[in-house]
């Protein structure tokens, strides 16, 4: 594809440090003494959610809500609610029953840090609390509400992330597209619920033409995500990274790479790249969801 990368990627990097720093200090606030105690589960739940991560859900969701013409305010439950069960899939993704894995965001994981059990914990109560921010969202009606609810425990659950994850440990992969299926469930879900969430944010009367080209391109941003992932995982180093490279090799994992060449892989991530700017280009002022998934390939984390 030729496109002016370095052109567009300094824009989209203050904006994306703009959300992160708003939704930090939402998350914060949600994670505070007053709303979830000062215990040790507490502190595991604030370690783990606080102060890392790209907050690419988070900013899925502000962004969708401002094209539909939401406000700040209404997204920002949701994003967090977001942020929150992606914090909770990566606390359980990393236990030693699952990646076992010893560093997340460039520090130890939380069960290297509070034990496996207040890990498993910390996630349940991360999950848990994230339905009670979202459902407590005083800025959009009921109905927005019971929406939202409902597509976030759907894209986390059984035939989501949850449904995907269990693939990803058990059942055999043997084609490209087995693989594309597992990673539309582990990766492309939670990124369908940030969209759909953004979207509900801004209105509780959905169409189906808009939940369709939102759900075509969180798919896709999804699938190039999880190959651009791939790809780190054997092309960076653990500094850059802020996680052990190599992991999916040392766990056998089945990744792009063993039915693509990076070559080929860069392509495809490429062509859904595409596909995913083109299923939001006609929205006016979508350029910034654009630019944020031309910008994912060439994340360096
Ligand atoms: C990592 O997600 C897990 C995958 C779905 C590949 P991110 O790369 O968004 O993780 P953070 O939130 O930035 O740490
Ligand atoms: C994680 O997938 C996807 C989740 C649902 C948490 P990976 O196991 O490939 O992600 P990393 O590389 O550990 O972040
Ligand atoms: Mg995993
Ligand atoms: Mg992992």
């Amino acid at each position: 594809m030729d496109m002016e990368f370095t052109y567009m990627s300094l824009p989209i990097e203050e904006k994306l440090a703009e959300c992160a720093a708003k939704v930090e200090a939402a998350l914060d606030e949600y994670l505070s003494p007053e709303y979830v105690g000062d215990s040790g589960l507490a502190e595991a739940m604030r370690y783990s959610t606080l102060g890392g991560g790209k907050r690419i859900r988070a900013f899925l969701v502000l962004e969708f809500a401002k094209l539909f013409g939401g406000s700040e305010a209404a997204a920002i439950p949701f994003a967090c609610a977001l942020e929150m069960v992606h914090a909770y899939s990566l606390i359980h993704d990393d236990l030693p029953c699952m990646d076992d894995d010893e560093l997340r965001r460039g520090k130890p994981t939380c069960h290297i840090k509070y034990g496996e059990a207040n890990a498993l914990l910390a996630g349940d109560s991360l999950l848990t609390y994230a339905f009670e921010v979202a459902s407590s969202n005083k800025f959009v009606s009921d109905k927005a509400v019971r929406l939202a609810v409902g597509e976030l425990a759907r894209q986390a659950g059984t035939l989501g992330m949850a449904g995907g994850q269990y693939i990803d440990l058990g059942l055999t992969v043997d084609s490209y597209d087995e693989l594309k299926k597992l990673h539309m469930m582990k990766t492309s879900a939670l990124i369908k619920a940030a969209c759909l969430l953004g979207y509900y944010a801004a209105t509780d009367t959905p169409t189906e033409e808009n939940i369709k080209r939102l759900s075509v391109y969180a798919e896709a941003v999804g699938l190039a995500f999880q190959i651009h992932d791939d790809l780190l995982d054997v092309k960076s180093d653990t500094a850059t990274l802020g996680k052990n490279v190599g992991s999916d090799e040392k766990n056998g994992k089945k990744t792009v790479l063993r039915f693509k060449s990076i070559f080929e892989a860069e392509d495809e991530e490429s062509l859904l790249t595409l596909l995913a700017v083109e299923a939001v280009s006609d929205y006016i002022g979508s350029e910034v969801l654009c630019k944020l998934a031309l910008w994912l390939m060439e994340r360096k984390k």
